[in-house]
């Protein structure tokens, strides 16, 4: 039997995480500012679970900076990752509409299929083929104990722990591997997988040297911590698709209003910008702040006396107007299918050639080119 950790080892452990989350962001603002200089020495991968429609949440977690990356000359790969659906849920549900959903929220946001690479992992074979020498440089042990693995399974109510959520952190190694990519924009309880993907490289370079050339067959991917402000849903929880507290990207305008009408508030008429005593409140004023309404203080000021309802109607005009050229461009995007295809096919193709060059590579490595 394991001990509970005692007192004092946690405080240890909590301090190591501290210490460590704190070089993570040093690192992370180091790299920031050399994207400004030298931006085509880096290759980004973000992914995406086609799971539900996008919402405010994910644009300004991650969505908004999707194409600020691409514009600074960042050379920028976005994976619609479909093999991930099957994680933790028994069906695949609407999964062409829903990746294709997300092709045109991509586009919409900026992204040009030009400059930058969309694909799935279903499309990419030579990717998915990486995971089986990754299987070998990993324990069991490791796996049931990356944390991520561990929420995940928590939040499955009880279901038995399918085998590939328990190496799916093997498998988004090979996603980051296998095109090279070297910079990963993730929020902090992410950082377990990239510690993954870094971990398989630096083993797999250990175990079967250098056959191919100088260097190591895989670049060592960093993460790109996001500083994003958690926008909580319309019912004071974490804004999430799965407990329908959403305001979506491709939402008209009424049914923002509708939706934001909903929203959780509390009896204090007075409204005032206070994260910890009024979550809710304080949630829509930062999201009217995020949409450029001013500080969130500023909006509470401006309010005033003016309750709930006016704050509702603020931050709706917000959200309305900020979001109205996306949501413009998003359905003329969703439109027209073709092209959607058409994108995310070259992109699968791109992503097909280069996962084939590092197979090549991979196989070479280990003597297993016939
Ligand atoms: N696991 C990520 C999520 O749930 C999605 C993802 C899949 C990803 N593959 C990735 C993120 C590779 C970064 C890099 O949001």
């Amino acid at each position: 039997m394991t001990q509970p950790p005692s007192m004092a080892e946690e405080a240890l452990a909590n301090s190591a995480d501290d210490a460590s989350l704190a070089r993570s962001k040093a690192r992370s603002a180091e790299i920031e500012a050399d994207i400004a200089v030298n931006p085509g020495r880096y290759r980004m991968l973000t992914g995406v679970r086609p799971t539900g429609n996008m919402h405010l949440g994910h644009y300004f977690g991650t969505m908004h900076s999707w194409a600020t990356i691409q514009d600074a000359g960042v050379d920028t790969w976005i994976l619609v990752a479909d093999y991930q659906v099957i994680t933790d849920r028994d069906a695949v549900g609407p999964i062409r509409e829903r990746v294709l959903s997300l092709v045109a929220d991509a586009l919409a946001v900026g992204v040009d299929p030009q400059r930058s690479t969309i694909f799935t992992h279903s499309a990419v074979p030579a990717q998915n083929q990486l995971m089986l020498p990754f299987l070998s440089l990993v324990t069991e042990a490791e796996l049931h104990r990356n944390p991520t693995v561990k929420s995940e399974l928590e939040a499955t109510d009880g279901r038995a722990m399918s085998g590939l959520l328990l190496t799916y952190p093997v498998h988004q190694a090979a996603d980051i591997l296998f095109c090279q990519a070297n910079l990963v924009p993730v929020g902090k309880d992410q950082l377990p997988h990239l510690e993954q993907a870094r971990l398989i490289a630096q083993r797999f370079d250990k175990r079967y040297g250098r056959a191919v050339k100088e260097h190591p067959v895989f670049r060592r991917p960093e993460a790109l911590l996001s500083e994003a402000p958690l926008l909580l849903g319309l019912d004071g929880e974490k804004m999430s698709k799965s407990r329908g507290n959403t305001i979506e990207l491709r939402m008209s305008a009424d049914e923002t209003a509708k939706a934001l009408k909903k929203a959780k508030t509390d009896s204090d008429r007075v409204i005032t910008y206070d994260p910890a005593a009024r979550p809710e409140v304080s949630n829509l004023l930062m999201l009217a702040s995020l949409c450029g309404a001013g500080a969130p203080e500023e909006i509470a000021d401006r309010i005033g006396d003016g309750g709930a309802g006016t704050l509702k109607k603020v931050a709706t005009e917000a959200v309305n107007e900020f979001f109205a050229p996306i949501r413009a461009r998003r359905a003329e995007l969703a439109a027209d299918e073709d092209h959607l295809l058409q994108v995310l096919r070259g992109g699968n193709e791109r992503a097909n050639e280069v996962a084939e060059r590092t197979l090549a590579d991979v196989r070479t490595a280990m003597h297993m080119d016939y």
